[in-house]
């Protein structure tokens, strides 16, 4: 039936599936199951929130806000990460929230979404903030954003409607806040595709009005930002790392200072801005959708753990 190269295709793909399973789950097999929170608070567009606290919880743990990508969930995004199984190392928590609507996207196109306390999935994912800082006692100068695709989307709008709310984001192959204004809706499949595919072009200037006008009259300190997007994305266009940098610098009021090749790793470079404490960037040479999650990169942006560890 088989030939002997089919056989051996057959072989490799099964290895690297495997392969991608040890990357995937490093810690051994099965991520570490989530808690289902009820009653968390007003939730206007039907979320479901989900964390894992570990045994070992510090007094007043740090949290991470994991957003997943259209057609996920919290539970696959648990899966698909590490952070559940560095929360029992390290003492922090982690929501891993759902967007239930039938597309498993985040909603970063709707005016209730895109306003601060407008009614949307920004408005629950802000009140499971607040429940976490009264519920777990969690640090309010430390909770944190991070997401994949349409999860790095909304990490992008959650910095822009409550700056107040977190202190420090990362997020993968996303789009800038409120490049999707307007869309139908926020999935791949009936979105107006111009933002996607990095036809939305707009200056510094522009974008960072856009920043200021979700959250009217801000003036305190912003959400430090590291954002990361893959050269070879056919998904969500490189073009939007650019705009997202025109957004964020601008925000920041800081220019590029210094590029890093090679870093974190082999075809990534690092694009620091200003003193690169408030926004840096990363271009993944070749690399498609969405940028692997590099837990390590999060965790150091956060402060959770330091540079040299
Ligand atoms: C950033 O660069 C622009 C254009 O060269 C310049 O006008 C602006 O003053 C610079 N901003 C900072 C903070 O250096």
């Amino acid at each position: 039936m088989f030939s002997q190269v089919s056989l051996r295709v057959l072989a490799v793909a099964i290895a690297l599936l495997s392969q991608e399973c040890v990357a995937q789950f490093p810690f051994g097999g099965i991520p570490p199951p989530l808690r289902t929170v009820t009653n968390w608070g007003d939730n206007p567009s039907n979320l479901q929130m989900q964390v894992y606290k570990p045994r070992n919880v510090a007094k007043s743990p740090a949290v991470i806000f994991a957003l997943h990508f259209c057609f996920g969930s919290g539970a696959i995004y648990n899966a698909f990460t590490k952070y559940s199984s560095l929360a029992d190392k390290h003492g922090f928590i982690v929501v891993y929230p759902s967007s239930l609507d039938e597309t498993g996207c985040w909603d970063v196109a709707s005016k209730a979404s895109l306003t601060r306390n407008g009614g949307g999935d920004s408005t629950g994912l802000a009140n499971m903030v607040k429940f976490v800082i009264s519920e777990y006692n969690a640090d309010p100068a430390e909770i944190f954003v991070t997401g994949s695709s349409s999860g790095c989307m909304m990490t992008n709008v959650m910095i822009s409607l409550y700056p107040d709310l977190f202190a420090a984001a990362t997020c993968y192959s996303g789009v800038p806040a409120g490049c999707l204004a307007g869309s139908p809706s926020s999935s791949p499949i009936s979105s107006d595709p111009a933002c996607a595919n990095g036809d939305i072009i707009k200056t510094g200037e522009q974008w960072a009005q856009i920043v200021y006008n979700m959250d009217p009259g801000y003036n305190g300190r912003r959400p430090k930002f590291a954002t990361l997007h893959g050269t070879a994305d056919n998904v969500v266009s490189i073009k939007d790392l650019g705009e997202q940098i025109k957004q964020w610098s601008t925000v920041f009021g800081i220019n590029k200072t210094s590029e890093h090749p090679n870093t974190p790793q082999k075809g990534y470079t690092q694009l620091i801005y200003g003193d690169g404490t408030q926004f840096v960037a990363y271009s993944a040479d070749g690399v498609g959708h969405t940028v692997p999650v590099n837990e390590n990169l999060d965790l150091e942006w956060f402060g959770i753990i330091n540079s040299a560890a």
